[in-house]
This record gives C-alpha cells, structure tokens and sequence, in this order.
C-alpha cells in the first residue's frame, strides 16, 4: 500500500485524489488518508503532491513510520473523496513545517 505522511497535514492539497483509479483516499478535516485494503499501488499519486507527502510503504522514511498505522485506523472510519477540491486555505503558511502531527485532526 501507499502511505500519507505528515507533510499533508494543515495543507490537504488534494490533487492526489484525482488520478487514483480505486477511490481509495479517505478525507479527515485537515488531512487525507489511503485505505491500505484498496491502493493498487499503482504510485500515480505520488507526483501529484505538492509537498512529497505519499510513499509506498517500504520506503515510508523512519521518522514516518507511526503513519502506516494512522493511515489504516483512520481509513476505516473516513469517508471518500474522489475529486480535488482544493488546498486549505493557510496550507502555503503549514508546507514547510516539520513537526505538525499534534495538527492532526481525527
Ligand atoms: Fe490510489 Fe495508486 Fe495512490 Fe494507491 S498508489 S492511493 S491506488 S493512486
Ligand atoms: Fe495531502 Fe498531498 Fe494529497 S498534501 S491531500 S497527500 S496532494
């Protein structure tokens, strides 16, 4: 599967939605999550992010690595989203902040 990290949080850009051909994102209010029983793992996602936020599991960097769980337990109970709709509004302001987990809104 393919994994949302902490780059995606306070920005949930949304261009990753549009090209994955399963549906498979699930939105939360300030940040996006792949349901691991649906990615394909077809990686088209990937460059479409802004602020390099997806990985496939295996190279999810060390730092990163609570976000394989928090990208499983959060899927199951968000809903889908399957059409960009735009960044948050201050996303510009939180992209090139390191340490936003304690954002995470569930
Ligand atoms: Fe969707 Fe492919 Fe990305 Fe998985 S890797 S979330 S199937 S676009
Ligand atoms: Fe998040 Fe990047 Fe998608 S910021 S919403 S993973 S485009």
């Amino acid at each position: 599967t393919y994994v949302v990290t902490e780059s995606c949080i306070r920005c949930k850009y949304t261009d990753c939605v549009d090209v994955c051909p399963v549906d498979c994102f699930r939105e939360g209010p300030n940040f996006l999550v792949i349901d691991p029983d649906e990615c394909i793992d077809c990686a088209v996602c990937v460059p479409e992010c802004p602020v390099n936020a997806i990985y496939a599991e295996d190279d999810v960097p060390g730092d990163q690595q609570q976000f394989i769980k928090i990208n499983a337990d959060l899927a199951s109970s968000w809903t889908s989203i399957t059409k960009s709709k735009g960044a948050l509004p201050d996303a510009d302001e939180w992209k090139d902040v390191k340490s936003k987990l304690a954002e995470l809104v569930k």
